[in-house]
């Protein structure tokens, strides 16, 4: 992931300044609600995927969508209910559960990247680091005016040629 912040205030003004009926959605999964607000900055719709920190257990496939309209919420109620994109009492319970812990959870997904991406700053065969909560990105003064803290996503480029992050991955332990 290219990790690249966007003012979504300043998007939303754009867009709504320009043209009424444009629309701005914002897929917020790698910073969770927990994070980032995206409709309070000004968006019409928020996605997440549930699958990942919302859930957070790896064992749900599952979507949300959030709006602050109402002729959006019936189109969407509608076209949910039509598809069938209807999750499983089971899946709902999980997640619900998973919910319960998003706040720790992301407290310490923060703590992790970046003590991860210091430390990767630092070494001698990264060539950059980029994580919203370092100094060093380029858009970290937007993530600390629209975020209260940054997710565990880290993105690395390896030094040298392909050769060098071939090497890395097959030396890869996970
Ligand atoms: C940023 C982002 N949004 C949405 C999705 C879709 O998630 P799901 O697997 O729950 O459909 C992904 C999946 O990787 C993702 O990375």
């Amino acid at each position: 992931p290219t990790l690249k912040v966007i003012d979504i205030r300043a998007c939303a003004d754009v867009a709504h300044r320009k043209q009424k009926g444009v629309l701005v959605a914002v897929d917020n999964t790698f910073m969770s609600p927990y994070f980032q607000r995206p409709m309070s900055l000004g968006a019409d719709i928020c996605v997440s995927s549930a699958t990942k920190y919302i859930n957070g257990h790896s064992d749900v496939l599952l979507g949300l969508v959030s709006v602050n309209r109402d002729d959006l919420y019936e189109r969407l109620k509608f076209l949910q209910i039509h598809l069938g994109a209807v999750p499983s009492p089971f899946d709902c319970f999980l997640c619900n559960r998973g919910l319960k812990t998003l706040h720790i959870r992301m407290k310490l997904h923060f703590q992790n990247g970046l003590a991860v991406a210091k430390f990767l700053e630092t070494h001698p065969r990264v060539e950059k680091v980029i994580y919203p909560g370092l100094a060093s990105h380029p858009q970290y003064h937007v993530m600390q005016k629209q975020c209260t803290g940054v997710s565990g996503m880290v993105s690395f480029c390896i030094k040298g040629k392909k050769e060098n992050a071939v090497a890395f991955l097959k030396n890869l332990k996970m």
